[in-house]
C-alpha cells in the first residue's frame, strides 16, 4: 500500500474536529494570503483550470472551465454557493471532510469567491449534518475575527459575507437549480438548464454551484501550484486525490484519501480490506446510488472519470458501495429505486410516473411473479425515462437499473424461470 499525500484529511484525527489554531499549525490560510496577494482573480481562475480538478460532488465537470463562464468582471450581485447537501445514498465523505477540518471548506470559499468577485456565499447544508454546520459556524467565526473573512480581506481591498443555510431535507435539493429555488424559500423543483446557473443563478444573478470538496481543494492548488496538483494522480488524465467513502460488504467500511485512477481492486482490497467473510465479490456501485454498476471484470479500471465512463458506468462521488456474492441484484436496485420514486419532486411525467412503475415491475419479479413481457416493459422504461426529464434524479435512477438489464439478465430470467428469488430458499 503506498502512502498517499493527504491533502484534505490532513487534519483529520479521530473524533475531533480542528479549528483554527491547528489549521493555522499546518498551512491553513497560505494558500487565501498567496492568491490574495500576489494573484489576480483570472489567475486564480487559470491556476484551477490548469490543475485539471473536476467536480467532485457527481458530475465531475471541470471547475476551471464552469468559472470561467461566470461574469467575474460584471458589477453587483453574484453569488458563490456550496452545495453540501450530500444525500446520495452510500456518499458520505462530504460529511467526513466537515467533521475533520471544516476551516478547508471556508478558506477554499474564500479564495474561489475573490477569483469570481462575488461578495456573498451561501454554505447550502444537508439538515441532518447538524454537527457540521455548528462546525462550520464556528470556522466562519473565527476566519471573521481572525481578519481573513469580512471586510476588506487582509488589505486586499476585495470583502466577502458567508452564511450557513441548512437545507429542508430532500434529496432533489441537491439538484443545482432546486437548491437554488430552495434557497430563494420557494418549492424546490428544478428548473431549466440552459440557462445555467453562471447566467441565471441565484435571485437571477450568475452564481456558481461548487461541493465542499472541490471546493476544498482549492487552497492546496494554489499553495502546492497546478501541476504538483494535477500529478497527485495516477491516472494519464486524471487529476489530484479524491475522497472514497467505503460501504456494504467490506471487511473496512471507512473513508480513505486516495489519488485520483487508483484501481478499483486496490480501493476495494487494501484499503477496504477485501470483501466481508471471505465472500467473493459480485457487484459495487463505483461512487453513489446513481452510478451503473460493476462486476468482478471491472476490478483492474481506474478510478476516473473518463475510465469509468469507458465501462458504461461513472467516478460520481467515489463512495463504493460493496455487494457480494450473497446480493439478489434484482433486490438492490430495487431498494436503490425506491428511494429515487420516493425522492421524485413530482414535476416531470417520466420521474413521477416512471420510477413507480420501475418500482411494481422490480417487485414482481423479486417475488417470483414476473413474466417475461416484465422484463421487456423493465427495458422499456428504462429507454424512455432515461434523457427525458427535466434533472438528474430520474437519469439516476436508471443507472443501477440499466446496468441491472445490461450485466445481471441471467439473474433476472432466472427469477423468471424459477418464480422465486434464486438467492432466497
Ligand atoms: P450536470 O452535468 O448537468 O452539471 C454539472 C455542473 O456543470 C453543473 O454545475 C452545471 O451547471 C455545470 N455545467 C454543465 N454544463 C455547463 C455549461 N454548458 N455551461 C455552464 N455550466 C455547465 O450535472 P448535475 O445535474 O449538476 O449533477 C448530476 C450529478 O450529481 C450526478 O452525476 C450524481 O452523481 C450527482 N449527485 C450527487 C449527490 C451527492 O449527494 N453528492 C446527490 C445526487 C446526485
Amino acid at each position: 500500500m503506498t502512502q498517499t499525500p493527504q491533502l484534505l484529511f490532513k487534519n483529520r484525527r479521530p473524533g475531533e474536529t480542528a479549528f483554527l489554531q491547528e489549521y493555522l499549525k499546518t498551512g491553513g490560510y497560505q494558500g487565501l494570503k498567496k492568491a490574495l496577494k500576489t494573484l489576480t482573480p483570472a489567475e486564480v481562475v487559470d491556476a484551477v483550470k490548469a490543475s485539471g480538478l473536476r467536480g467532485r460532488g457527481g458530475a465531475g465537470f471541470s471547475t476551471g472551465m464552469k468559472w470561467s463562464f461566470f461574469p467575474a468582471d460584471q458589477p453587483g450581485e453574484k453569488y458563490l454557493v456550496c452545495n453540501g447537501d450530500e444525500m446520495e445514498p452510500g456518499t458520505y465523505k462530504d460529511r467526513e471532510l466537515l467533521m475533520a477540518d471544516p476551516h478547508q471548506l471556508v478558506e477554499g470559499m474564500i479564495i474561489a469567491a475573490y477569483a469570481l468577485q462575488a461578495p456573498v456565499g451561501y454554505i447550502f447544508i444537508r439538515y441532518a449534518y447538524e454537527q457540521c454546520s455548528k462546525n462550520l459556524e464556528r470556522a466562519i467565526a473565527e476566519a471573521k475575527q481572525a481578519g481573513f473573512l469580512g471586510q476588506d480581506i487582509l488589505g486586499s481591498n476585495y470583502s466577502l459575507e458567508l452564511h450557513v443555510h441548512r437545507s429542508a431535507g430532500r434529496y432533489i435539493l441537491g439538484e443545482e437549480t432546486a437548491l437554488l429555488n430552495g434557497l430563494e424559500g420557494r418549492r424546490p423543483n428544478p428548473r431549466s438548464k440552459p440557462p445555467f446557473p453562471a447566467q441565471r443563478g441565484l435571485f437571477g444573478k450568475p452564481t456558481t454551484v461548487n461541493n465542499v470538496e472541490t471546493l476544498a481543494n482549492v487552497s492546496h492548488i494554489i499553495t502546492g501550484g497546478p501541476e504538483w496538483y494535477a500529478n497527485l494522480a495516477r491516472s494519464p488524465k486524471g487529476a489530484g486525490t479524491k475522497l472514497f467513502g467505503l460501504s456494504g460488504h467490506l471487511e473496512r467500511t471507512e473513508c480513505f484519501e486516495l489519488p485520483v485512477g487508483i484501481p478499483l481492486r486496490e480501493v476495494i482490497e487494501e484499503y477496504g480490506g477485501g470483501v466481508r467473510g471471505g465472500r467473493r465479490f459480485k457487484a459495487c456501485l463505483p461512487g453513489g446510488a446513481s452510478t451503473p454498476y460493476l462486476t468482478g471484470a471491472h476490478l483492474d479500471v481506474a478510478m476516473d472519470f473518463d475510465p469509468l465512463a469507458e465501462v458504461k458506468s461513472r467516478l460520481g462521488t467515489a463512495c463504493v458501495t460493496v455487494f457480494d456474492e450473497t446480493t439478489c441484484m434484482v433486490a438492490a436496485t430495487l431498494n436503490l429505486n425506491r428511494f429515487f420514486a420516493r425522492e421524485s419532486c413530482g414535476w416531470c411525467t417520466p420521474c413521477r410516473d416512471g420510477l413507480p412503475l420501475v418500482n411494481w415491475l422490480l417487485e414482481k419479479i423479486e417475488r417470483g411473479e414476473g413474466t417475461l413481457e416484465d422484463i421487456e416493459m423493465l427495458k422499456d422504461q428504462q429507454r424512455n425515462i432515461s434523457g427525458r426529464a427535466f434533472c438528474a434524479l430520474a437519469e439516476g435512477a436508471m443507472g443501477p437499473v440499466g446496468s441491472l438489464l445490461r450485466l445481471f439478465m441471467d439473474e433476472i430470467e432466472d427469477h423468471v424461470r424459477k418464480g422465486r428469488c434464486p438467492l432466497r430458499s
